[in-house]
């Protein structure tokens, strides 16, 4: 049996005037985990939000939070999100070159852990890696912004990364995130995407529940 997809939309694209009712929105109309961007104006040219907002979201909803962490020097944060109510943190391995003690010391403080690539570093640097980590993540637009178009070139690093951990019995899980539509979705799935992260076509859909199963591919 196939592993279901799950989508997690990605906050950047809420309406922060009404966090909670937004949250509440994209859970009542199947959300699987929340996605919450993190940026410090330094790895990426855009700041987003930090830990007394994710303290917020964790008040309000009980949906897993995926937190991508793109900034330089995680390692005195990891703990401050924990307590904040992260669930996951996924580092960049270009942030983080050597994150074997940074994966370590996450799942140490009870939380899953992650690693992702920006559309131009090649998925090799992640397989040493991917034993240890909970998901890998393939940004398909560069990061620091939500609403940016899907980059279809990045699909091949999923084909060759989800190939590699089925010839070597990996079930770590691959995720997907930047630009992600109702029309490049089949292809994300295909390519072997089971986690797709969508800010602006979720948020910003009229209908969040018609979005999200699209993306789902439900019929
Ligand atoms: C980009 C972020 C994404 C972004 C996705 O740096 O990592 O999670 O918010 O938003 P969309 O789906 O609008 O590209
Ligand atoms: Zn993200």
């Amino acid at each position: 049996m196939t592993n279901p997809v799950l989508i997690a939309p990605s906050l950047l694209s809420a309406d922060f005037s009404r966090l909670d009712e937004d949250i509440r929105r994209v859970e009542e109309a199947g959300a699987d985990l929340l996605h919450l961007d993190i940026m410090d104006g330094h790895f990426v040219p855009n700041l987003s939000y930090g830990i007394p907002v994710v303290e917020a979201v964790r008040r309000v909803t009980d949906l897993k939070l995926d937190t991508h962490l793109m900034i330089d020097n995680p390692l005195e944060f990891l703990e401050p999100f924990r307590d904040a109510g992260a669930d996951s943190l996924t580092l960049h391995l270009e942030a983080c070159p050597q994150p074997a003690p940074l994966i370590e010391e996450i799942h140490r403080l009870g939380m899953e852990c992650g690693l992702a690539v920006n559309p131009d570093t090649p998925v090799a640097g992640l397989l040493p890696f991917v034993a240890d980590l909970d998901l890998v993540l393939i940004m398909s637009v560069q990061p620091g912004f939500g609403g940016q178009e899907f980059r279809p070139e990045v699909l091949p690093k999923l084909v060759a990364l989800s190939t590699w951990m089925a010839e070597h019995d990996h079930h770590t899980a691959l995720e997907i995130d930047g630009g992600v539509t109702a029309d490049n979705a089949s292809h994300c799935r295909g390519a072997g995407a089971r986690l797709l992260v969508a800010g602006s076509s979720v948020f910003g859909a009229p209908d969040a529940a018609a979005a999200i199963a699209a993306l789902r591919g439900d019929e």
